[in-house]
């Protein structure tokens, strides 16, 4: 018979089953330089989801689907009534991605779950893992998509009807993610959550330069996101003279230029990305008649995200020379703190286990960022090589992994006996 406790499980977390999962994961949308390309709602993505699933349900876990195709695995707890401590990440990835972003999230969560599981410990509450749609914005717009419409279900139709650039729309796509799950359970969106809680790879470079395992994470920046489109004129590159060319990549790139002398500060606290920029007819003869590019812009004060941010389209029209410009504001996020209980219950295990740890704020996103609009959240975070992701060579020590693993273990316990 299970006991109601708030011992440890960490005893239980495998440091090999955990690096084992990751590696069978790697395998799916595995890239020649050593990542993976697992785009959101990708056959990739279906077949990480898939073998997810599989996991959960040779442990006995229940498995639901949401309307935006977030996926939840449950442990049911002791109090049929009380809402769930929630973990969980995503299996989407960049198209020249890592092996650990996101996935880690989830496998930390299941290792925890398996964990708590072996070592007979019941819970008062659920604790379920969760795989929020394309966290990563690689494929569709906006980003942290699942955790975006858990929280707020208005923006689901929206979200539906956004196309990547082959003109597939996420309901498209969603439906044939979905089909190749037909017999999983229904999830309400918004449905009461009691404590959110996320790991992930740090991303940057700070835990491993200071020797630290865990990442007690106090917040994570705010950031904009825009697409802006040139318009000129396609035209005959050696008859046209510069007096008659409506040449868009002259303009854009006047434009970027002084974008990019608006963004240098000397504290080096801005984070300005020109990500995508595609150029049509991209033909070497044809003086360019559009182009569209993005922005990421990200910083940890609101008060620059909007004195910069709301500079770019006076920038962008200032240099746009005979061309036309239309911008979107595609995404704005809050920059986002995390104060209180589950941070609290972090840093008490991690202290319990004798882990060495940091503070640490996150210059990258996450969908803890939204679920702190639903319930008390926080994050842990573990270190990856060199602070490199969002490239194929990210990295990590599989001591590490399990690590973060033991701490989500035993927090889960903690928060989910509250
Ligand atoms: C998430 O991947 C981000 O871009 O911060
Ligand atoms: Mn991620
Ligand atoms: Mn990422």
């Amino acid at each position: 018979m299970a006991k109601q406790s708030s011992e440890s499980a960490a005893a239980a977390v495998s440091e090999e089953r955990l690096w084992n999962r990751h590696m069978e994961m790697a395998k799916i949308g595995a890239t020649p330089k050593g990542g993976v390309n697992r785009q959101a709602l990708s056959p990739e993505d279906a077949q990480a989801r898939s073998l997810l699933v599989s996991w959960a349900r040779e442990l006995g876990f229940a498995c639901a689907m949401d309307d935006i195709g977030s996926i939840y695995i449950r442990r049911p707890g002791t109090d049929a009534d009380a809402a769930p401590v929630m973990t969980g990440s995503h299996t989407d990835s960049q198209p020249s991605g890592g092996r650990f972003d996101g996935i880690y999230g989830i496998l930390a969560g299941l290792e925890a779950l398996q964990a708590i599981e072996e070592a007979g410990i019941a819970t008062r509450r659920p604790i379920e893992v969760v795989n929020w749609t394309n966290e990563e914005a690689s494929r569709f717009g906006s980003g942290c998509m699942g955790s975006q419409v858990y929280t707020d279900p208005a923006k689901l139709d929206e979200m539906l009807a956004m196309k990547d650039l082959d003109g597939v729309s996420i309901a498209e796509a969603l439906a044939e993610t979905k089909a190749a799950m037909p017999e999983i359970a229904h999830r309400a969106l918004k449905s009461p959550v009691a404590y959110f809680i996320e790991a992930h790879i740090e991303q940057g470079p700070e835990l491993e330069a200071t020797g630290n395992v865990i990442g007690v994470v106090t917040g994570i920046a705010g950031s904009r996101r825009f697409e802006i489109q040139v318009l000129g004129e396609d035209a005959h590159a050696g008859t046209t003279s510069r007096k008659r060319r409506k040449d868009a990549v002259r303009a854009a790139t006047d434009m970027i230029r002084a974008l990019f002398e608006l963004m240098d500060d000397p504290d080096d606290t801005v984070r300005f990305t020109i990500g995508r920029f595609m150029v049509t007819p991209n033909a070497l003869a044809v003086v360019p008649g559009h182009v569209l590019f993005t922005i990421d812009f990200r910083h940890a004060e609101e008060e620059v995200l909007t004195r910069l941010g709301d500079q770019i389209e006076a920038v962008c029209r200032r240099n746009a020379g005979p061309c036309k410009v239309t911008l979107t504001e595609i995404r704005r996020a809050p920059t986002k703190s995390f104060a209180g209980p589950v941070p609290d219950a972090i840093l008490s295990v991690t202290e319990r286990l004798g882990v060495p740890y940091m503070h640490i704020f996150s210059g990258a996103g996450h969908d803890a960022r939204y679920m702190a609009d639903h319930c008390e959240t926080g994050m842990i975070f573990v270190p990856c090589e060199k602070g490199i992701s969002h490239n194929e060579a990210e990295n990590v020590k599989a001591s590490d992994l399990a690590a973060g693993a033991r701490v989500m273990a035993d927090t889960l316990i903690a928060l989910a006996n509250r």
